[in-house]
């Protein structure tokens, strides 16, 4: 996945863009739209699409055989919602 990132250029403007048609699509799709869901996914975009236009700009791809798979949780926001 790094790989087709890579020498792509990817800039601010696009990362923005491409957010938006994700959190669009998210929307067309019926993805759970609870709080503590978008806030999660929105987060691991936010996150994702940083670290993809960084690797765009490198001219080999950046990962290192046996590097490990990052982790992502629910985030921090909580309460005063709850799930029924
Ligand atoms: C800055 C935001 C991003 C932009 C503008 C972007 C753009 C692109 C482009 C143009 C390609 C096609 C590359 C090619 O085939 O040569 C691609 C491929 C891909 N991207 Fe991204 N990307 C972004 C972030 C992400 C993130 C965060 C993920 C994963 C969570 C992701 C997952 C993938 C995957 C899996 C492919 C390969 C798809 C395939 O060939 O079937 N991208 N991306």
């Amino acid at each position: 996945m790094v790989a087709h990132h890579v020498g792509k250029m990817l800039d601010d403007n696009k990362r923005k863009r491409w957010l938006a048609l994700l959190l669009e699509s998210a929307d067309e799709i019926g993805l759970p739209d609870d709080p503590e869901f978008r806030a999660a996914i929105v987060g691991y975009l936010e996150w994702g699409s940083r670290v993809a236009v960084i690797n765009s700009n490198a001219k080999e791809n950046p990962v290192v055989e046996g590097a490990p798979m990052p982790k992502w949780g629910w985030g921090e926001p909580g309460g005063p919602y709850m799930p029924g």
